[in-house]
């Protein structure tokens, strides 16, 4: 598996398929990637904020892929005549070789897109296994049932936010690494603004006191192989 960090939640997962989580491109200050250059097999919708809803609609038209959300912001993705799936959490959708789990996230939702119209569902995460497990956890603070979801889900990979504000810190984000037992973490959701400004070396630090995990720190654009 190729795991590449594009900036801020926007990921490209390629392992069996293909799989894009939040393509968040143009207004995104961390990348210079362009939404053309990207190709995949399907894009996974946290929420419907812009920094994570992006550039999704533009993407999946060109490719003619599905765009995997929870039901009420699938009805937007269908409106925008995107094809969909739209599903919802604790439920699995299986698409090509790929099983995405769609779980909870302790977050809001909102509607930042012309004709989202207020109705975007919950925020969520996913649990992506394509011959390897991912967990991108979405926007989120800590919650206790982490350990529900490191328990019934082998994580070799959790993509956590850290820059606070609008999410969990690095030292909640620590606690979530003990909580999910994953192998390896990746923090994500930092520097992209002034207010989530945060030092992943603090998140390395704060992992190593409760977890044998590693910690992967990637500049955005970096690819890591698994
Ligand atoms: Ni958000
Ligand atoms: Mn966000």
């Amino acid at each position: 598996m190729n795991i590449t960090w594009i900036g801020h939640s926007a990921f490209l997962i390629e392992g069996n398929d293909r799989i894009l989580v939040d393509p968040f491109f143009i207004n995104n200050p961390s990348t210079e990637i362009t939404p053309d250059q990207i190709s995949c097999d399907m894009i996974c919708v946290t929420h419907g904020h812009s920094d994570h809803l992006g550039d999704a609609v533009a993407i999946a038209k060109r490719q003619k892929i599905p765009v995997l959300s929870i039901v009420e912001l699938s009805k937007y993705f269908d409106k925008m005549r995107c094809q969909t799936v739209g599903f919802n959490i604790g439920g699995s959708a299986k698409v090509r070789d790929t099983k995405v789990t769609m779980t909870q996230a302790f977050h809001s939702c909102g509607a930042d897109a012309d004709g989202l119209d207020g109705a975007a569902g919950s925020p969520a995460g996913f649990i992506i296994e394509s011959g390897k497990t991912v967990y991108h956890a979405g926007d989120t603070g800590v919650f206790g049932d982490m350990a529900l979801i490191g328990s019934m889900h082998q994580i070799d990979v959790a993509l956590l936010p850290i820059g606070g504000f609008y999410t969990m810190d690095a030292v909640h984000a620590a606690k979530a690494v003990e909580l999910l037992k994953p192998k390896m973490a990746i923090p994500m959701h930092y520097n992209t603004w002034p207010a989530i400004k945060a030092d992943p070396n603090v998140f390395k630090n704060e992992v190593a006191k409760v977890s044998k995990a590693q910690v992967r720190i990637l500049d955005p654009g970096q690819s890591l192989k698994l």
